[in-house]
């Protein structure tokens, strides 16, 4: 059997158990053909056969393929807006704020809400922040808390000497903030996305997605929030035609679910 990229693509999504079709197809192969030069694969069978029987290179390629890259408060501008003027909203007219950090990477950004939260001296009672990622060994560094300088180089240095203690070169999280967020491992492409959230951040993950998938993620996310709910995406992440989604632009990357 020599396999080309599209048939291995389709069995190694089996494999992984991730539809790699949904996902850009040059950065797919890029990434893949990368990975094999360093592993020195010489072809898509050697490959997919590796996947079958190699755990650590399965491993090895899942964290090649999912982009883990975050940071505390990354693009403050956003998260400003976030802390003045949509937090305040829905504290007044919620009892409870249900939240869900959607591909939350290290959990730089789940904890960036909390941090804010406490901040805003809201209660633990008042909400509720789910934090989900396909990648289970990054939820793994998520829930530690443990993360270097650069992840809150956006970090303001009194909000850095409240919530962190620092070890050698590590900043570790007041665990007091860490409690406060649940993790659990979830596929945009295939898990169900539940109701009645507040707020929904999906942000710097729809950049690897076909456009079709994240026309039809986009949809799902709306779907799930509450109305007058927030969806807050990625800097560069625009959506042309919000209405389409039942959504109205509020404010740089955020939408608004408008029924
Ligand atoms: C660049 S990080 C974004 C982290 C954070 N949201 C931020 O903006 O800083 C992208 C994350 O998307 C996750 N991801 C990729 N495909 C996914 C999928 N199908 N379902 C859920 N998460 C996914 C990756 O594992 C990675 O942690």
């Amino acid at each position: 059997m020599t396999l080309d990229f599209y048939q291995f693509r389709d069995k190694a999504s089996k494999d992984i158990d991730i539809d790699l079709s949904s996902y850009k197809m040059k950065r797919v192969k890029r990434r893949i053909n990368s990975l094999m030069d360093r592993h020195n694969i010489k072809d898509y069978d050697h490959c997919l056969e590796m996947l079958k029987t190699d755990r650590e290179f399965k491993k090895a390629f899942l964290s090649h393929f999912t982009i883990n890259t975050s940071e505390f408060f990354r693009n403050p501008k956003n998260f400003k807006y976030l802390q003045e003027e949509v937090f305040p909203k829905l504290i007044n007219k919620k009892k409870k704020i249900k939240i869900w950090s959607a591909a939350c990477s290290d959990g730089s950004e789940p904890y960036t809400l909390a941090i804010m939260l406490n901040e805003l001296n809201v209660k633990p009672r008042n909400f509720e922040i789910q934090a989900t990622d396909i990648d289970n060994e990054i939820l793994r560094t998520a829930k530690k808390g443990i993360y270097n300088e650069n992840s809150i180089k956006k970090v303001d240095s009194k909000i850095v000497n409240k919530y962190f203690s620092k070890k050698d070169d590590k900043y570790i999280l007041d665990p007091k903030i860490k409690r406060r967020i649940n993790f659990k491992q979830h596929n945009l492409l295939k898990d169900s996305y539940g109701s009645g959230w507040d707020l929904i951040l999906c942000r710097n993950v729809f950049i690897y997605f076909t456009k079709e998938i994240k026309d039809e993620i986009t949809q799902k996310l709306s779907n799930a929030l509450d109305k007058d709910g927030y969806l807050f995406l990625g800097n560069t992440e625009y959506l042309l035609n919000p209405s389409k989604y039942d959504l109205d632009k509020e404010f740089a990357s955020f939408y608004k679910r408008s029924k």
